[in-house]
């Protein structure tokens, strides 16, 4: 059971789930937990150590070997070092997007990171954004969005950032994994991005957080 509130954001790749969550999280003064970093950070981890992601084994050993510290900054964002290293700069590699899928299918990553992620809640209530928060890491929250946009929208956004992401095979593998796929949870409720700005997105969400008559900060 979740100490504190728990707000779980879910979608798929480049919904917009980092830039809601954030805003939401702002605006609701939570801390803000984004559990793909933590993918990532491993897989950068894999990557730059020659660690074949797809090697179950080789990746179980290395994720024994390494120092994870998970944390918050200032804002309230949530923080990862491994070794000490911050491998922030490096998560939205190509490489990173190329191999983070097979990492995160991975049951061993998948079963240190949600034990890092339901301990991030013990503090303060929090906006967590990934594939299986509502799913797998807190079903028992009463908060849970899905936030899906079409899959052109997806790409266009991505590609305005400017990196290689194949984000329709992400989303196949994130889909078809065995252990926590990414999946609509039945009580979730679906926003779809694809016309909405991200205001747009968080006012949605509020209202019904309200509906739920979840006690907001005031003036909200
Ligand atoms: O930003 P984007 O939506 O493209 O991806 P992300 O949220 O940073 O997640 C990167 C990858 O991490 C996903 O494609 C999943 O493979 C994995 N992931 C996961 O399996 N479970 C989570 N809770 C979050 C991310």
């Amino acid at each position: 059971m979740a100490a504190h509130i728990v707000i779980a954001i879910d979608g798929p790749a480049a919904s917009g789930k980092s830039s809601v969550a954030r805003a939401l999280a702002r605006r609701l003064r939570y801390r803000y937990v984004n559990t793909g970093a933590m993918y990532r950070a491993v897989t950068w981890l894999a990557v730059s150590r020659h660690v074949d992601p797809k090697n179950a084994d080789a990746v179980h050993l290395l994720l024994d070997a390494t120092r994870i510290e998970c944390g918050f900054d200032a804002a309230g964002e949530s923080t990862i070092l491994l070794d000490g290293m911050d491998p922030t700069a490096h998560l939205s590699d190509g490489a990173v997007n190329a191999s983070v899928s097979s990492i995160a299918s991975i049951p061993d990553v998948r079963r240190t990171l949600v034990a890092i992620q339901r301990a991030s809640c013990t503090e303060s209530d929090v906006v967590m954004e990934g594939r299986d928060i509502g799913s797998a890491v807190f079903p028992e929250t009463p908060y849970k969005f899905y936030i899906d946009a079409t899959l052109e929208v997806r790409a266009a956004r991505r590609q305005k950032q400017g990196v290689a992401d194949k984000i329709e095979a992400r989303d196949k593998q994130d889909s078809t994994r065995p252990m926590s796929p990414l999946i609509i949870a039945e009580d979730a409720h679906v926003v779809d991005s694809s016309h909405l700005t991200i205001d747009g997105v968080v006012g949605e969400i509020i209202g019904r957080l309200k509906l739920k008559n979840l006690a907001l900060p005031e003036g909200i």
